[in-house]
């Protein structure tokens, strides 16, 4: 018996893992433009890290962690995220403590939650997630998000609303708290789910997004985080949104957007689809000025973003394979020699395409050179051979004729014969 694969776990072949090429390298090619370069992080970090980082009281951390100990008890984590190893990565490097300067890093890779899988919901999933360090400025805010926004239009995917709040800063938000606990309080206690009533005491600002109707039908009549804003923050958050307007960027303004790990504040903002089922935030991010120091690291004010890329991929269009040129058919064995040295020279001269290694009857020879999906067929028999050429086939229109081995790549690459 075979052994399965983990459930919320899986394997990506074509046309799947073409997406995800075509997802990186946009990426890559794009946030280039904007400074970001490429920081790859373990999948592993000490459990702690997580705990520090992401918060002890969020759902991540709480219940989603994969952990364990190593062979010295030391409790580790498979990365549920990848903003808290950037973090790490940062202030281990020695780049957190030069002084001044805009770090702009990008991570892409498998992250792990430990949820219960469904549309777009993996246990193991991907995330392409930038970081920018080092300004406090709106202005890295704005750049952020043009650029998340400039990237999914780019990726051809429509239909998708960006969501916008500000959670304001440790001046601002225990107001706000304070006022959301006595308006929960004031509620009926009865109608919170089991998770909400321990948040009211624990984490209030989760109350404001939890799905489940009656907890989110109090939540409507909340207060709003905008209205408690101080001077600063407020000045902050509309400086970000006059910087998107100013590019056409639209935006919602969501009341009841916290986000689900702990480190945010200020600006916060999520990127949702209507089309991909109940799980609609196709990517998530936000400020989170005080991380950096919350680690270990001096004050670095940052902001940054991920996309999720199992759900980027529910909504790319149809992505096209690359079809391979050329199929070389060895009819016998005595023609392997010069089959595998044409094979070599098309994909010296950047040709793509393979040939039978053992032998079969033509038909059967024919339908695996139709299965490849080349565009050619390039027959080789011992008649072939002895004269130097080969059978060139064009297996769109069956057109066929002899063509000499040099010519076989002037040939598959311009559709005709220049001899
Ligand atoms: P997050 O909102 O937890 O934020 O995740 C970002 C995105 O990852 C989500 O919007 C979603 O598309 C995708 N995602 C999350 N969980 C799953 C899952 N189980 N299956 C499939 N996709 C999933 C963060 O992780 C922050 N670290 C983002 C960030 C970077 N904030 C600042 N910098």
């Amino acid at each position: 018996m075979g052994v399965s694969r983990i459930k919320g776990f899986a394997d990506l072949f074509p046309p799947e893992s073409t997406a995800y090429v075509r997802m990186e390298s946009l990426a890559r090619e794009l946030f280039a433009r904007y400074g970001f370069v490429e920081l790859r992080t373990p999948l592993m970090e000490f459990t702690e890290l997580f705990q520090r980082g992401i918060g002890e009281e969020t759902d991540v951390v709480q219940k989603e962690m994969y952990t364990f100990a190593d062979s010295k008890g030391r409790n580790m984590s498979l990365r549920p995220e990848a903003t808290a190893g950037v973090m790490r990565a940062f202030i281990d490097s020695g780049l957190a403590g030069q002084q001044g300067g805009v770090h702009r890093l990008f991570t892409t890779g498998p992250m792990f939650r430990h949820e219960r899988p469904q549309k777009g919901r993996m246990r193991q999933f991907h995330q392409i997630n930038c970081e920018c360090l080092g300004s406090a400025s709106p202005l890295a805010d704005a750049e952020l998000i043009a650029m998340l926004m400039r990237y999914l239009h780019g990726l051809g995917i429509g239909g998708i609303s960006l969501q916008i709040n500000s959670l304001g800063c440790a001046t601002c938000r225990p107001h706000f708290k304070e006022a959301l606990v006595a308006y929960l309080r004031g509620q009926d206690q009865g109608q919170y789910c089991e998770d909400c009533q321990r948040r009211i005491d624990t984490n209030p600002l989760r109350v404001l997004d939890c799905k489940k109707e009656a907890c989110s039908a109090i939540a409507n009549g909340a207060p709003h985080l905008l209205d408690c804003l101080c001077d600063d923050c407020r000045s902050h958050f509309s400086q970000v949104l006059a910087l998107l307007e100013s590019q056409g960027i639209a935006y919602n303004l969501n009341h009841r957007l916290v986000r689900g790990l702990d480190y945010y504040c200020r600006t916060t903002f999520e990127v949702v689809s209507n089309n991909i089922g109940a799980q609609t935030a196709i990517a998530g991010g936000g400020r989170y000025d005080g991380l950096v120091q919350q680690l270990g690291g001096p004050a670095i004010p940052g902001v940054g973003f991920a996309c999720g890329m199992e759900r980027l991929a529910l909504l790319l269009p149809e992505v096209q394979e690359q079809r391979p040129d050329f199929f070389i058919l060895a009819m016998e064995e005595s023609c392997f020699p010069q089959a595998f040295s044409l094979a070599e020279a098309l994909r010296s001269q950047g040709l793509r395409g393979s040939s039978n290694q053992t032998v079969a009857g033509f038909k059967s020879l024919m339908r695996q050179a139709g299965k490849s999906g080349a565009r050619y067929c390039c027959i080789l028999g011992p008649d072939e051979v002895a004269a130097n050429e080969v059978t060139l086939k064009n297996l769109d229109n069956s057109d066929q004729q002899r063509v000499s081995f040099d010519a076989v790549a002037n040939h598959i690459t311009t559709g005709t014969d220049h001899e």
